[in-house]
């Protein structure tokens, strides 16, 4: 989950660097660093904290050089202090590194007892103390390169430096991804495409097990038995300008303001307007597929079980929805004929990823809803179908949430057409509600003065309930995900029909209940929930549209009327209200909205 880049250049580097740690700060923000050689010497400047704080150490020293490497951490092994904030130096070696080296315990004993001195907790500086170890013994980087890698288990990206070989860089991928960058006599490597980005649009993906050395030329990369490998270089269209905030304050904000215009591109792609025909790309034929297996984590994890109810209800089509940490370690049993979809917006989800190996190594087809086009899990599968939002930087998911129920919607129509439970005049009429969403997305986003009135008081709280039934109640999870992962506040979402068999315990006259409840065919149930919490003292936002609205029973606080929605598309338009209370709720707690404490946008161990 951290983030890391090289340079191989030919004109100044620090500034560079710190450009493309901007990029990749969503990966981790507990500490960051730079390394570089000056007249055959490593030097490094560090700092724990925000890229800030790096930024303000390299004003007061400088690093003069034309080639370094980067880091932006996300601590996993030592506290994120200076000390732990990588690069590591030890005698010719500074090392970054993204990941986890799982046996670093009896690696760093068995350095120890050969007379090596530590002086960080992390497991990184294990492969530093490795590296000079090798190459004390006069062996070339490469070899001594190949060595070290020999003896690590577990993941890891790593980029190095060796003192005395000016223009190098070593770099090796296993597990988390490395981007490889060609440039005009300058050569990069990066966490991903994205850090690589204001420097060249030519990249190669480091497969697993592969290592490679990087000059001012090429990359000469190896696979894992050491054999020379050809990695295919692509022209990766340059996205600098999607990562500006414009005038929003932050990128949360900015990014549940562009839902509109995001589902809009999401569901272009996937229906056609004119003949109101849904048109999933792929080649996919649903008819032949007996079962899907949706595996994902987090907010993505949420997107899938909306996405059972649509497709079960439109296709009649089985669909398992299950988080994939769980998943992966359960040994599940692998239906044949049955499809596993991948969700993850950065489509570097550990776990998410070793979940779809689990069934793709079993022989499960395999397709993935991802945002990052390029990412592992995209290249990893039969199918992939984008969400087409840009990149989404806030680490609480808004815009990709939207856009990954978008697909999901369409593939629901699609599913029940070819299986043939929807007719020409129902897709027709389905398509139709699909295309309307971006605007009724647009009309909730209205609702922002009114959310934030109501985030005043919810900013008070200690603990919140969210309450729902059917999508609602997956929706509900996300709200309360959603309030702890940017505020800080604890937050339960339940099935409302789960109330009676605990959470009314937790209702009191302090706890705000939040219901989302939109007027379909579970809003008399969920109304029912509202009397019995009203009951018990409870103080209710209730969350619903104007029909809603005139049958809810009295007594709530506070009711918000979200536009009036087809059942098809009710989560994407009720998602807007959650996402605006939690944004206008961390912005009253003065909580770092885009960069939530102890979180990272990419995770990328398990
Ligand atoms: O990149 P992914 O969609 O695979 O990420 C999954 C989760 O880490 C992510 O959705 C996380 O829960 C978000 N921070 C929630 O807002």
């Amino acid at each position: 989950m951290c983030g890391i880049i090289g340079i191989v250049g030919t004109s100044p580097v620090q500034g560079r660097l710190i450009e493309s740690l901007k990029r990749l700060e969503y990966r981790g923000y507990d500490s960051a660093g730079i390394a570089a050689q000056i007249n055959g010497v490593l030097e490094r400047r560090r700092a724990p904290g925000k890229l800030r704080e790096l930024e303000a150490v390299l004003e007061r020293e400088p690093l003069n050089a034309t080639t370094g490497i980067g880091h932006t951490r996300w601590a996993t092994h030592g506290a994120p202090t200076e000390r732990n904030a990588h690069p590591h130096i030890v005698g010719r070696v500074a090392v970054v590194h993204n990941g986890i080296i799982e046996n670093f315990a009896e690696l760093k004993a068995e350095l120890i007892a050969a007379g090596r001195v530590f002086q960080s907790d992390t497991d990184t500086e294990v492969v530093a103390h490795l590296l000079d170890a090798e190459l004390a013994t006069g062996l070339p980087p490469l070899e001594a390169f190949k060595a070290t890698l020999a003896r690590l288990r577990g993941a890891f990206a790593l980029c190095i430096l060796i003192g005395g070989e000016d223009e190098v860089i070593l770099a090796a991928r296993n597990g988390p991804p490395l981007a490889i960058g060609y440039g005009d006599g300058e050569m990069y490597v990066g966490s991903d495409g994205l850090a690589l980005g204001p420097f060249t649009n030519r990249i190669a993906y480091l497969e697993d097990g592969d290592f490679a050395i990087l000059d001012h030329d090429t990359a000469r990369i190896f696979d894992q038995t050491g054999a020379p490998a050809d990695r295919p270089i692509k022209i990766v269209p340059a996205s600098a300008v999607m990562m500006e905030k414009g005038n929003y304050r932050h990128f949360m904000e900015k990014e549940i303001h562009d839902q509109p215009e995001g589902c809009q591109r999401t569901i272009a792609a996937y229906v056609d307007p004119l003949a109101s025909l849904v048109a999933v790309p792929g080649g996919l034929d649903f008819s032949t597929i007996e079962r899907i297996q949706i595996v994902a984590c987090g907010t993505s994890y949420i997107a899938g079980v909306i996405g059972r109810y649509l497709i079960e209800q439109l296709a009649d089509l089985p669909v398992d929805v299950e988080i994939a940490s769980e998943f992966r370690y359960r040994q599940p049993s692998i239906r044949s004929g049955a499809l596993v979809i991948a969700m993850s917006q950065s489509g570097e989800t550990a776990d998410t990823l070793a979940a779809l190996r689990y069934c793709q190594e079993r022989g499960m087809k395999s397709a993935a809803i991802v945002n990052a086009t390029e990412s592992t899990i995209a290249r990893s599968v039969d199918v992939v179908w984008p969400i087409h939002c840009g990149p989404e930087i806030g680490v609480a998911s808004t815009k990709a949430f939207t856009a990954q129920v978008s697909v999901l919607t369409a593939l629901a129509i699609a599913a029940g057409k070819a299986r043939g439970r929807i007719d020409a005049i129902e897709e027709a009429r389905l398509v139709n509600v699909l295309l309307g969403a971006p605007r009724l997305i647009a009309e909730a986003i209205g609702l922002e003065d009114a959310i934030k009135d109501i985030a005043a008081e919810v900013s008070k709280a200690r603990d919140v309930l969210y309450l729902g039934r059917g999508p609602m109640s997956a929706l509900a999870l996300e709200g309360a995900l959603k309030l702890k992962e940017i505020s800080y506040i604890h937050a339960e979402g339940y099935a409302a029909g789960e109330l009676k068999h605990g959470p009314i315990a937790l209702v009191d006259d302090q706890t705000p209940i939040i219901i989302l409840a939109p007027f379909d065919s579970w809003f008399e149930k969920s109304a029912s929930n509202m009397s019995e919490v009203m009951a018990r003292g409870g103080q209710v936002i209730f969350i619903t549209d104007p029909d809603g609205a005139r049958h809810a029973p009295a007594g709530a606080k506070v009711v918000v009327t979200a536009p009036s929605s087809d059942p098809l598309v009710s989560a994407l338009v009720m998602s807007v209200p959650i996402q605006l209370l939690a944004y206008h709720v961390a912005v009253q707690k003065g909580a770092d909205v885009d960069q939530p404490r102890n979180l990272a946008k990419s995770v990328t161990v398990e």
